[in-house]
């Protein structure tokens, strides 16, 4: 049903030209022709000369039996050649096949990381007028993305005879991303998403060389991971048992994504954004004073009855190191997310066993025992061998973060000290940390009209800071908040927009991208080829690729 409604209301203009608000206006950009890829390569060499591909021989073919390109060369075949209706054109060179070739594929038996190595993801793609094709890549991430590009790089040529052909330039593309780190964030706790729904959005995050999805498994609102070493916590805290992650299901959306070259890190967020673990384990969480008298009793709007972790007991730490032990094993990446964002002293203000312990521990405000509980914790996870993801907002009270990797979400508009995102980059790299941006790109905030504009043009390293603050910028994530988003909205939510984030965070030099007016044309066509490859069932009945033509673009000019 979700397929359906997004497929009609999108079809039409897939239909015909990419055409302006009002008839008068003539768009301005530049027109891009036909199968013009998306993330913009970094050298993209063009000719005019066309070759054509034969379904019905060509060859795809690697030197690698590893499942993640024998896996990707069985899923682009029927999308590079997804046009029923294709004939073979006479009058161009067929060329005969395309080769991926890999330097190594010791990655394989690993799921992918936050690598430094400029080469990890990057790939060169050579479509030669005559003889084969040729994807080669350092490692079979990279042979993954230049694969992806060639599936972009072909579209059907209507010719005078009324036939269609896939057909693709010749070209000879290097490309690498300008970030390693770039990530969709996704909430399955304030509404439940669907292990089919998740893995949708990796086959799109896919089309767009997204390679992290950052799963905010839980939060105050329910908690739908179904731990094994604590199952209270989902059975007590989950909406329904119908919607929960299970071991299983996390498994299948990490080997969907791995298959993909997409990396897959959790978040538990804490000590606040735990109001649903308060059901399964009451005692981790402070018992708050609402009435000034009895433990577990609200005051609102100040607190819940319990909202925060309970900093001041170590079974509250032992629990955590059990949980995230579990969640280390269970995803394997070397990051975990640790939340840290938002939380509210009221509560702890409010219990006379908290003040007793900072009493007794010469802690002398809230904001020091905030510093207790990041100090313990992240030890806790130092122990267990990983690194961590913290989001700002300690930073902002004058906390010390240790290694972590920062979250940068807030600007002017999402509240905090500053007025502009560019401030909050300015105080965490001016502070050390790295950092990953998503100030700009909070998808759940909706407007009419085409918005990527806005998310295209902010660069995460358009802030004052000095060529070595700016460095360690190491990407960016676009998030999409569940509150008022699930399975139903989700997907016209997050794409194309998302696509403009894509595109901010892989192509390089900026300087090319300076222009939405012409990204425009091909953002257009990368919505309806991600439209085809999403819903290619019901594509292959009812589009006409007619919006693909060079005809579609002449007269425009
Ligand atoms: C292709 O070549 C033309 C002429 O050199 C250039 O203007 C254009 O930007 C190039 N790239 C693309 C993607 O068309
Ligand atoms: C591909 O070839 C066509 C037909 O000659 C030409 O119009 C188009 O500009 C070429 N595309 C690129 C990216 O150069
Ligand atoms: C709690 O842990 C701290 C730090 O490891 C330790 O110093 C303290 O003795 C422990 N308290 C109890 C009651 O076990």
């Amino acid at each position: 049903m979700h397929t359906l409604a997004i497929f009609f209301l999108v079809l039409p203009l897939c239909q015909g030209e990419l055409f302006p608000v009002a008839a008068r206006f003539i768009l301005p950009g530049y027109r891009y022709p036909p199968g013009s890829p998306w993330p913009h390569p970094r050298v993209w060499g063009n000719t005019s000369e066309l070759v054509t591909l034969n379904p019905s021989n060509f060859l795809l073919t690697s030197n690698t039996d590893c499942d993640v390109i024998t896996g990707a060369i069985d899923r682009y075949r029927p999308l590079i050649f997804i046009d029923p209706d294709a004939v073979v054109s006479s009058d161009l060179v067929a060329i005969p096949s395309l080769t991926i070739q890999v330097l190594t594929d010791e990655h394989c038996t690993l799921f992918p990381q936050l690598d430094s190595d400029p080469d990890y993801e990057a790939y060169t793609l050579d479509i030669p007028s005559s003889g084969g094709a040729k994807v080669e890549a350092k490692t079979i991430w990279g042979a993954l993305r230049g694969l992806e590009t060639f599936s972009q790089l072909v579209w059907t040529l209507k010719d005078d005879n009324g036939n269609s052909f896939a057909v693709a330039n010749v070209t000879k593309i290097e490309d690498k991303p300008r970030f390693p780190h770039r990530g969709i964030l996704l909430d399955t706790a304030r509404h439940f998403l669907t292990v089919e729904t998740l893995k949708r959005n990796l086959d799109a995050m896919a089309y767009n060389k997204f390679n992290v999805f950052h799963w905010h498994l839980t939060d105050d609102q329910a908690f739908p991971y179904q731990s094994q070493v604590f199952p209270l916590l989902s059975e007590k805290g989950a909406y329904t048992q119908r919607h929960l992650f299970r071991q299983d299901d996390v498994r299948e959306v990490m080997e969907y994504a791995r298959l993909r070259g997409i990396r897959v890190i959790p978040e538990i967020d804490s000590p606040g954004h735990t109001h649903a673990m308060r059901k399964g384990h009451p005692e981790l969480l402070t018992a708050c004073y609402g009435d000034g008298v009895n433990p577990g009793t609200p005051d609102y709007p100040n607190h819940a009855d319990r909202e925060v972790l309970d900093p001041s007991k170590n079974s509250t730490y032992e629990f955590m190191k059990t949980l995230f032990q579990e969640l280390k094993d269970l995803f394997q990446d070397k990051f975990l997310h640790l939340g840290m964002d938002e939380v509210k002293h009221a509560c702890w203000e409010s219990s006379p066993e908290i003040q007793n312990f900072m009493t007794e521990n010469g802690i002398q405000d809230y904001s020091q025992l905030e510093q207790y509980y990041i100090n313990r914790h992240v030890a806790m996870i130092q122990g267990l061998g990983s690194r961590y993801i913290s989001y700002q907002d300690p930073i902002e009270l004058g906390l010390d973060l240790g290694d972590a990797l920062v979250q940068v979400w807030k600007d002017g508009e999402l509240g905090g000290e500053f007025s502009s995102w560019q401030d909050y980059m300015m105080m965490v790299t001016g502070k050390g940390y790295q950092v990953i941006f998503s100030s700009c790109w909070y998808l759940n905030y909706i407007s009419y009209g085409e918005d990527w504009r806005r998310y295209y043009e902010c660069d995460p390293t358009n802030f004052p800071g000095t060529e070595e603050e700016r460095s360690l910028v190491v990407g960016g994530e676009a998030a999409v908040w569940g509150e008022f988003v699930d399975g139903v909205n989700l997907e016209a939510r997050l794409w194309p927009r998302a696509s403009a984030v894509a595109e901010r965070l892989w192509s390089d030099p900026v300087d090319v991208l300076g222009n939405t007016d012409d990204a425009l044309f091909r953002i257009h066509q990368h919505r309806c080829r991600m439209l085809r490859f999403t819903s290619w069932f019901f594509w292959s009945f009812w589009f006409d690729e007619r919006e693909v033509t060079n005809s579609n673009f002449a007269g425009e000019e």
